[in-house]
């Protein structure tokens, strides 16, 4: 209990945080009323028992069809200005949060719907309670690379609400190098660049690689089967790479928290961070994940802060504000 109130205490920010992955049972099925849609569950609580998943794929096939509910710019609003005060709520000082335009585009949304909704959640969460937050956009890896090059196109009149590129969704036979040409045009408009390397994902090393040789990314996220390859930890190093781990996530996807990884990705001097992911699925918000990392890894004091300043040293803050937090 005490590690829990020190933790939630500490200043932190969170750097893997999907938005559409904070929708809740609750605001699921409010939506979905408001919205006069369908669904096949009838309470809040038969929409809970929907939230479960073996692996990435059970978790993408239960996450694409619940966002559904999210419709009109007032819906991206409330998802995004919920979870900004939960984060506040748990010392989440700074956050940049992923989206996935084309998971609503692709269904009719309009872009400017959805960023309008997120911006303006931003905006007032920053005015009510002080909190930072920054917009990824998120390219859907199992669409095509001329999909996500209309994408970026589309996101550029928004350029100034959204600071860097991602890639999610399923990693399995869509390895970095199909986006070569998308995070090279991005890096040209002026975007800082992550993308995900998913957990024992096959050719997870080859994919990490690609993202730090070929497309030079500026961050990874989880990352973490890096553990696997000296050469690679020590480029990472030397690069100055970020990872951003996600505990509670590793052990809905594997049914392993990766704490040895994770931990011993930290002693060898790796900016390891420890984030969400998907905090509504995965039922544990940033602190919970930090608690939950620490008290499999038996962590000390030193070791909970120092992630959580490489939190500040991973993000993508200017050096000034930087240096108000380490
Ligand atoms: N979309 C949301 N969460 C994800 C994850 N952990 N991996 C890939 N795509 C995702
Ligand atoms: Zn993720």
């Amino acid at each position: 209990a005490d590690l829990a109130a020190f933790i939630r205490g500490l200043p932190k920010a969170e750097l893997h945080l999907h938005l559409e992955g904070t929708l809740e049972p609750e605001l699921k099925f409010r939506l979905a009323r408001r919205n006069g849609m369908q669904l096949a569950e009838q309470t809040v609580d038969e929409v809970k028992q929907t939230y479960q998943f073996h692996d990435l794929t059970s978790f993408l096939q239960v996450y694409y069809p619940a966002m559904q509910v999210l419709q009109e710019a007032a819906d991206f609003h409330e998802l995004a200005f919920d979870y900004l005060t939960r984060a506040h709520d748990q010392g989440i000082r700074h956050v940049e949060m992923f989206f996935d335009p084309q998971a609503h585009t692709g269904r009719g949304v309009a872009f400017a719907t959805v960023i309008d909704g997120y911006r303006s959640a931003i905006v007032r969460a920053r005015r009510e309670f002080g909190i930072s937050a920054e917009l990824i956009l998120c390219f859907l890896r199992d669409y095509s690379a001329e999909y996500a090059m209309a994408t970026l196109l589309e996101a550029l009149p928004y350029r100034d609400w959204i600071i860097g590129v991602g890639l999610d969704s399923d990693e399995r036979g869509n390895p970095p190098s199909k986006f070569a040409a998308v995070f090279a045009r991005a890096r040209r408009e002026g975007f800082l660049l992550t993308m995900h390397c998913d957990i024992d994902q096959p050719d997870s090393i080859e994919h990490i690689r690609q993202a730090l040789e070929d497309i030079g990314v500026d961050r990874l996220d989880h990352g973490t089967n890096i553990v696997e390859d000296d050469r690679l930890v020590e480029l990472a190093k030397a690069k100055g790479i970020g990872l951003t781990c996600c505990p509670v996530s590793n052990s809905f996807v594997t049914s392993q928290m990766k704490s040895d990884e994770i931990v011993g990705l930290l002693h060898r001097g790796l900016t390891v961070t420890v984030n969400s992911d998907d905090p509504a699925y995965f039922g544990a918000y940033a602190a919970q994940n930090y608690v939950a990392l620490a008290e499999h890894a038996g962590l000390d004091i030193d070791q909970v802060v120092t992630l959580a300043k490489n939190s500040f040293r991973a993000s993508w803050i200017t050096p000034a504000r930087l240096d108000h937090f380490l």
